[in-house]
């Protein structure tokens, strides 16, 4: 439970709060390189601001204000040229670092440009990186933009998956390091979708939480499990600020404002053995629908059950309302650490876990249950038998909505078709005997 003072400490994301600054002295995915492919410009939102995304004729990113300084027209109206954006109102032309680069007319008139010079819009660093398009809307200068080891893993499927959730960005990120919701929003309630006897899957008997430079691991027990099993020696990595990382695939909460996140995940699937060497030349970006035809939640796939879970909290859930209990001291953990931050921060320090070596910024280690499988692949037979991975051979069990074009380059990159399975057993549930002795 936190006073609503606190609560709105953690909550608040729009320009000039402690957390809006906070969060944004950190790199966020904000969108897949691959909507370019069709498009140049398209409107965003961000921690509260509304801006623009574009990619000029010279391939470059730029995220600028999304209003004209003219007369206010909407720049997400405007059209690229080879470098930058104009508007489409007056043709008045920004370069991603936000300098009026042309005012048609009035350069007519005034042919020293002196009005042009002293145009400036708001204008933010963008960079693509793995499929994805990054943004920094701290202060210069910015840190680097984190190469985390998987960015860098070969002969796999990368795709970049996102959804707009309406809610705030901590509860999603709180998800990160809460062990024991996998046991009920994962396991049990799949189960129960499919069928209202189904038994309960083995249930959680120990957690534990570690901080490291990057955020937190979090390691947890089950009943059917031993303790040399990967998930309790190697565990899960909460991924500081607003990132969680599962080994196989990377989830972002990025603010949209106070009451919208972005999800995004970046999930990476090893094509078999057999497969090998396998290229990917392009890595295709989507976004799925939270809702099915009837208006009802999506809840048959991972990612569409935290969601539903998420937003159900409420827009901001009210954390003066709770009742924290032994499953929630990771949720303890993370709140203090963001408090302490905060407050560290305003009285100059770095925030945590930024990285501002180039020179360390190559490859950088992740903790990961599953690296040994990444780094050196899996026979067809082996993927299959995988307590997690193998999964994705029945479909892309991360998000609802995957595009059949989508899904047509993932089974031609494995050299097989998937099962299309409406639901999924994940981490331990109805498999074999044999299977759940090593499930993750
Ligand atoms: S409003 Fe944009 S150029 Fe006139
Ligand atoms: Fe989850």
């Amino acid at each position: 439970m936190l006073s609503q003072e606190k609560n709105r400490l953690l909550t608040e994301v729009g320009p000039g709060t402690p957390m809006g600054n906070y969060l944004r002295r950190y790199w966020h995915p904000v969108a897949g390189v691959a909507e370019f492919d069709q498009k140049s410009v398209r409107p965003i939102r961000l921690f509260g601001e509304d801006l623009v995304l574009f990619k000029d004729l010279g391939g470059k990113f730029g995220l600028v204000q999304r209003r004209c300084p003219h007369r206010n027209a909407d720049l997400a109206f405007g059209f690229v040229e080879q470098c930058g954006l104009r508007c489409a109102y007056h043709g008045w032309e920004f370069d991603a670092s936000g300098q009026c680069t042309h005012q048609p007319f009035e350069e007519i008139v005034d042919t020293e440009a002196r009005l042009r010079q002293k145009t400036k819009i708001t204008a933010y660093e963008v960079r693509a990186k793995a499929g994805m398009v990054w943004a920094y809307m701290g202060p210069s200068p910015a840190p680097e933009l984190p190469d985390w080891e998987p960015f860098n893993y070969t002969n796999g499927f990368a795709q970049v998956v996102m959804a707009e959730i309406p809610c705030n960005w901590f509860q999603c990120q709180e998800n990160s390091i809460d062990p024991i919701h996998f046991e009920w929003t994962h396991n049990n309630w799949t189960e129960r979708q499919q069928d209202s006897q189904s038994e309960h899957v083995p249930t959680h008997l120990s957690t534990k939480y570690e901080e490291f430079d990057f955020g937190f691991v979090y390691k947890r027990l089950r009943a059917h499990e031993t303790e040399q099993n990967p998930m309790w020696t190697t565990g899960r990595v909460t991924l500081w600020p607003n990132g969680f990382y599962l080994g196989h695939h990377f989830e972002w909460r990025v603010p949209i404002d106070d009451e919208n996140t972005l999800s995004l995940l970046w999930v990476f699937n090893k094509v078999p053995k057999e497969q090998e060497p396998y290229v990917q030349e392009h890595i295709p970006a989507w976004y799925g629908p939270l809702r099915d035809e009837n208006g009802d939640w999506i809840t048959t796939h991972v990612a569409n059950q935290d969601f539903a879970a998420w937003v159900g909290q409420g827009a901001i859930t009210d954390r003066t309302r709770e009742t924290l209990g032994a499953s929630d001291r990771g949720i303890v953990m993370l709140r203090r650490r963001f408090f302490e931050e905060l407050d560290a921060v305003a009285a100059g320090a770095q925030p945590k876990g930024l990285i501002t070596d180039s020179v360390r910024n190559h490859n950088v280690f992740l903790p990961s249950a599953c690296r040994d499988e990444m780094l050196n692949g899996m026979t067809r037979a082996e993927l299959a038998a995988h307590p997690l991975l193998g999964a994705y051979l029945r479909d892309f069990i991360g998000q609802y909505g995957q595009p059949d074009s989508v899904r047509d380059a993932y089974e031609a990159a494995i050299g097989q078709k998937v099962n299309r399975a409406r639901f999924f057993s994940v981490h331990g549930v109805r498999q074999s005997d044999a299977e759940v002795a090593e499930s993750s």
